[in-house]
């Protein structure tokens, strides 16, 4: 009995290694181990074998079952899982599929440049609601209602009394509104008017800037927008002043820098002048600290406020604003 027990188990396993798929695995392990199966039988005999060999035959017995039910059992599994995974079985050697790496939005990174630049001159970040009043957005930057200048920014009024702001000019208020000077803040931000063509969207970006303290001149605003441009483009690109109009800045100027696609000789970028507008800027108006409350006699600062997406196009030559709020991943994806 004990040399039968040994041959079972090893055919048993033998045959198992032969057997390929699931109902041939369960009809072979019932040849085996069911209730007429050969090693069922030799375990029913062990009442044959003499009485001094009974527990040393009962024990192999027990054991080489054990072992065969072992083996069926993992055979089965295997089995099972190829049905769930018909392809095969899990193949660990294979290639992982790459994860798709994100990135900033390019308007994003353009806006964390400029700010990083201001920073690095002191500037602070402040932010603002993109949902404003009229009054921040208008009155206390010296622009009154029906004043001709509201004409300027074509405005979506979410009641009488409240816009989604159109510049982020009204930032400047909420922070002299809310600290004396000096202040040296920029404030990137969201702005929103009723326009869109190829260089406008109805929603855009911009960054305001803001210096207000003792003995500040139209020759600090000239140095820092100077410095600015030649750490945004290079140090090549000229800028120049041109006298041009805001309510909330006297004198206010428009601020052009030298073509950077053909570099001043004229192109169809700037229209053949050989200069780009970047920004508007300007020293802030005496009527906009008497609504913060800020003493003009003592007092002086500039403004600025630059288009993000126009500084954008002019760094990556883009000639289409709405490219950038289209979501086409071929677009994005080469910044
Ligand atoms: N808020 C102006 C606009 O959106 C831009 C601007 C011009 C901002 C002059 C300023 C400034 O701070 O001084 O058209």
């Amino acid at each position: 009995m004990k040399q039968e027990l040994e041959k079972l188990e090893h055919e048993a396993l033998k045959a198992l290694e032969r057997v390929d798929g699931l109902e041939k695995a369960k009809q072979l392990r019932a040849r085996y181990l069911g209730r007429k199966g050969a090693v069922t039988k030799c375990l029913r005999d062990i009442s044959t074998v003499p009485p001094d060999e009974r527990p040393s035959i009962g024990r192999l017995a027990n054991e080489v079952k054990t072992r065969i039910e072992a083996a069926f059992g993992k055979a089965t599994e295997a089995f099972e899982t190829d049905r769930v995974r018909p392809e095969g079985r899990l193949d660990v050697t294979l290639p992982g599929r790459p994860l798709g790496r994100g990135r900033l939005h390019p308007i994003t990174q353009i806006a964390y440049d400029i700010s990083e630049i201001f920073l690095r001159l002191g500037f602070e970040i402040a932010e603002g609601p993109d949902v404003e009043s009229d009054y921040y957005n208008f009155e206390a930057l010296n622009i009154p209602k029906d004043h001709p200048a509201r004409d300027m920014q074509d405005t979506f009024y979410i009641s009488d009394n409240t816009v989604l702001r159109t510049h982020t000019s009204p930032i400047q208020i909420r922070v002299m509104e809310k600290q004396p000077p000096p202040v040296r803040i920029i404030a990137p931000g969201k702005a929103y008017r009723v326009d869109s063509d190829v260089s406008h969207t109805p929603m855009f970006h911009q960054i305001e800037g803001l210096m207000v303290g003792e003995n500040i001149s139209l020759g600090d605003l000239k140095g820092i927008l100077t410095t600015f441009v030649h750490q945004m483009f290079d140090e090549e690109t000229s800028l120049r002043f041109r006298p041009s109009f805001f309510p909330f800045t006297e004198p206010s100027a428009e601020v052009d820098i030298r073509c950077v696609i053909c570099r001043g000789k004229g192109c169809r970028v700037c229209s053949h002048t050989g200069w780009l507008e970047v920004l508007g800027a300007g020293m802030v108006h005496p009527a906009v600290f008497e609504m913060v409350n800020y003493d003009t006699d003592r007092y002086t600062g500039f403004a600025f406020g630059m288009g993000v997406e126009r500084i954008a196009m002019l760094k990556y030559g883009i000639d289409d604003i709405r490219k950038f709020y289209e979501n086409d991943i071929r677009f994005l994806q080469q910044f």
